[in-house]
């Protein structure tokens, strides 16, 4: 199979087990291919402005455990820039690229799939803690997040304990409550709220002050930053937008906690987990996902595969067509909500 010259990007927000995706593709392609490997930097941004690094198997010594990513991130939008796609081509020409992988969620995916349709050979590789892309059963990241934020909830379950108080535990999640809803039932969370679902206020705290009735008894409710109250607005930290059109979430966990000390009398704490999930080592889990997903992609590359991401499906690597993950975000059935988590929630 010929060597070709491959370009590596990180995009969106950055989620541990980046690194590994990079150091598996790196390898794989240097030593089974001959490949020449680049990284764009700062996502999209390196490939709009062309500043890049070069990668090799000794470069990426040491990453594997490290989160965040070597090459920097950014939502830089090229499709946002008056013709920033076209120069983003150029670069690619200039450089003699044959390829791309990018590794990021919707956003970095949906400018791939457009460079795709402008004749850009393009694998990407999903990325986000939030794991709202379709396509695949679970996104690399998520299952750090989740570890973090249960861990987070085993501690607030004790303080809460101690002063028989609600704390209520804010995680990321904008479109969908994966991280709140595994959390919540791996921590033992009294109530799970994520945005798929309007929530009611006087039913959460009428379901708390009964069980709080039943004796001293802490409570941990789980909240994602995307819920939104029946009859309510999205609560945001700036209504500024970022270049792919979303504000900066962040609040409504206060807001219920506030609302939870009004109407039911009990004292409510707010605990907000923000990047604290994003960062740090990624789990063994999203490791192995990680590796393989890297070199799912250099091979699907290889296979003269593009318009495509790397997916994991029934334990599987397969590779599913971006139309397909970029349709709508996987968000929730709230079944699960109601029939797994419900049980523990009185
Ligand atoms: O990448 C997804 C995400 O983690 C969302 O859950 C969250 O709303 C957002 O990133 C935060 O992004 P930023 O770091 O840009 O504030």
């Amino acid at each position: 199979m010929k060597p070709v010259k491959i370009a590596l990007l990180t995009g969106g927000g950055d989620c541990p087990g980046l690194n590994a995706v990079i150091r598996a593709v790196v390898r794989k392609g240097q030593l089974s291919y001959g490949d020449q490997l680049v990284g764009f930097t700062d996502g999209w941004r390196g490939a709009l402005e062309n500043t890049h690094i070069s990668l090799d198997v000794a470069r990426c010594r040491g990453i594997l455990p490290r989160g965040g990513t070597m090459l920097g991130s950014s939502r830089t939008n090229p499709a946002r820039v008056p013709g920033g796609m076209e120069r983003v081509i150029a670069n690619v020409e200039k450089l003699g690229i044959d390829g791309i992988i990018p590794i990021g969620g919707d956003d970095t995916l949906s400018v791939a799939h457009a460079l795709a349709g402008m004749g850009v050979r393009v694998v990407g590789v999903p990325k986000t803690i939030d794991n709202d892309l379709r396509g695949t059963e679970v996104t690399f990241g998520f299952h750090t997040a989740v570890q973090t934020a249960t861990d987070a909830i085993d501690r607030l379950h004790t303080t809460a304990e101690s002063h028989d108080r609600v704390i209520v535990c804010e995680v990321m999640g904008r479109h969908a409550g994966w991280i709140a809803l595994y959390a919540g039932i791996a921590g033992g969370a009294a109530e799970i709220v994520i945005p798929e679902e309007p929530f009611d206020v006087a039913a959460i705290c009428h379901r708390l002050t009964e069980r709080h009735q039943k004796g001293r008894y802490a409570s941990v409710v789980v909240i994602a930053e995307g819920a939104v109250p029946k009859g309510g607005t999205l609560t945001t930290a700036s209504r500024e937008l970022d270049q792919f059109g979303h504000v900066r979430l962040g609040g409504i966990g206060a807001a219920l906690a506030e609302e939870i000390e009004r109407i039911t009398g009990m004292e409510a704490r707010v605990t907000t987990l923000g990047h604290i999930q994003r960062g740090g080592t990624p789990t063994a889990f999203d490791r192995v996902l990680a590796t393989r997903f890297g070199i799912a992609a250099i091979d699907a590359m290889h296979r003269d595969e593009t318009d495509v991401m790397v997916a994991l499906v029934a334990g599987e690597i397969v590779t599913v067509p971006f139309e397909v993950a970029l349709s709508s975000p996987k968000t929730v059935d709230p079944a699960l909500l109601h029939e797994v988590a419900e049980m523990f929630f009185s």
